[in-house]
């Protein structure tokens, strides 16, 4: 009796196999508490940016993705439109998550802040203590089997460092309990005014998906 896929592989051809699915499907208690999240989100006022908001920003995309991109917080546009990277930002974004074999529907996008701050400054500590608990329910929600932090605040919060970007990018870190591999990237707002750097979020890219093909 002769093995075929024994066979295919002595004669150089990858043998692809399917993988189980990961994640079982949502029943209705993590549906309610997924939804009591976003109703929470959608009427916080913890801080002073729920003033100057259009709306929050909660996220977007599968609640049960593999992949979690978190990026720093609401600009303009995602402020009018209440959901991330919908900018220029984010249409590079979305190319640069293309790249990778995946798309926005895939993926979950999230922010360290649910509002925009005035003038798109950067978030303040006192912000983020407030704004991170609802980041860290929607982790453990979605128990990504990896974390991408899109650029330096989103990557200095999430791994509680003042390293530069040139320090973070490049490496696997893990993120809490769970020890969740996490990639930091270069922003795509910093990698529109910079492009040639725009080789090194590939590499960044393609690290991840090395780390998470060993599972
Ligand atoms: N920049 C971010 O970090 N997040 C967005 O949602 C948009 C731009």
């Amino acid at each position: 009796m002769f093995d075929r896929n024994k066979i295919l592989q002595l004669i150089g051809v990858d043998v692809w196999r399917l993988r189980l699915q990961k994640k079982p499907p949502l029943n209705d208690k993590s549906k309610d508490s997924w939804v009591t999240l976003q109703n929470e989100v959608k009427s916080c006022e913890l801080c002073s940016l729920h003033k100057t908001r259009t709306q929050t920003v909660f996220g977007v995309g599968d609640s049960k993705a593999d992949w979690l991109f978190i990026g720093e917080a609401p600009g303009m546009d995602e402020d009018l439109q209440g959901e991330p990277f919908v900018g220029r930002a984010g249409g590079l974004l979305n190319e640069m998550v293309f790249s990778i074999g995946l798309s926005r529907e895939k993926i979950f996008i999230a922010n360290i802040l649910k509002c925009r701050p005035p003038q798109n400054r950067d978030p303040l500590a006192s912000e983020v203590a407030q704004c991170l608990p609802y980041l860290e329910r929607q982790i453990q929600h979605i128990n990504p089997m990896i974390i991408i932090a899109v650029g330096r605040v989103a990557a200095q919060n999430l791994l509680q460092t003042d390293k530069t970007m040139s320090q973070l990018r490049g490496r696997i870190h893990s993120f809490g309990a769970k020890k969740t591999p996490l990639v930091v990237i270069y922003h795509p707002a910093y990698l529109l005014r910079s492009p040639s750097q725009k080789f090194k979020a590939w590499e960044d890219l393609t690290l991840a998906k090395q780390a998470i093909s060993k599972f």
